[in-house]
């Protein structure tokens, strides 16, 4: 068969699977207007979503979708960026349960990139005593391992962390019972170096 007459075969074949596949190639494309090509960030306060684990990927959007975690108004990014400011609330909204663990299956296959940002190599090291003493039996390989079920700390941007961690304190977003008991005991000074030690991993 000529490659066209194939292609046209396929559509009229599966006309369900194409209308799938494009439904979320439009969805992931809209993610990525915020998140970065291929779930890559680009910017400062905004995660990258490449390589996170699937599960913890989709718990994340379950918990955007019933409103359990703070969601900032965003901008887009790229793309048309004349679109009005949603926030992660909104866009999980829309979302089924398929489609999130679709998207979720989707950017765990793609290779996390760590940021390329500017640290200070002192608080750093001394971040790395308080993660290896206080977080890396749940965080491991320095909190890269996204085996870990508990997201990639390491390389990730320092503002979308810090905003997180001011989260935790101020207990608006919810975390493990074991994780709370350390992140209540850390000072300003402790979370300083932490931030500082996960951005220096690149
Ligand atoms: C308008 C911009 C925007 C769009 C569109 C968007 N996001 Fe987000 N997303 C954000 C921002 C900003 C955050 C972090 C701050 C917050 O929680 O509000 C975030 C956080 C997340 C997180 C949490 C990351 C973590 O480490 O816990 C996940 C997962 C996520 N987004 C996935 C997606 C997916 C999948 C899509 C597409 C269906 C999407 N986002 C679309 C802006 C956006
Ligand atoms: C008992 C296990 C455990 C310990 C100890 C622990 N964490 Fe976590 N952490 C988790 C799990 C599981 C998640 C993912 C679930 C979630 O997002 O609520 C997580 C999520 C996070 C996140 C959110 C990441 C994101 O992408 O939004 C940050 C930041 C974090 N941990 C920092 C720390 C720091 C810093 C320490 C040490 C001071 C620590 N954790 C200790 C289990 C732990």
């Amino acid at each position: 068969m000529k490659p066209a007459i194939r292609l046209l075969a396929l559509i009229f074949l599966i006309p369900g699977s194409t209308a799938f596949a494009s439904e979320l190639e439009t969805l992931i494309r809209e993610c990525n207007d915020c998140h970065g090509n291929d779930g890559v960030s680009q910017w400062d306060d905004m995660p990258t979503i490449a390589g996170i684990d699937a599960f913890v990927h989709s718990e994340a959007l379950y918990i955007y979708r019933d409103e359990a975690r703070p969601c900032a108004m965003s901008t887009f990014r790229q793309g048309d960026t004349s679109r009005p400011e949603v926030t992660m609330c909104e866009v999980s909204a829309e979302l089924s349960d398929d489609q999130i663990e679709e998207l979720a299956e989707h950017y765990a296959a793609l290779p996390f990139v760590p940021a390329k940002q500017e640290f200070d190599a002192d608080k750093a090291a001394a971040g790395k005593v308080i993660h290896d003493r206080d977080c890396e039996r749940c965080h491991s390989d320095g909190g890269s391992n996204a085996e870990d079920e508990a997201s990639i700390l390491a390389g990730q941007w320092m503002g979308y962390m810090r905003t997180t961690f001011n989260e935790y304190r101020a207990e608006e977003r919810e975390q493990p019972g074991k994780m709370k008991q350390v992140m209540d005991a850390l000072s300003a000074d402790d979370e300083e170096a932490l931030l500082h030690y996960y951005a220096s991993q690149q």
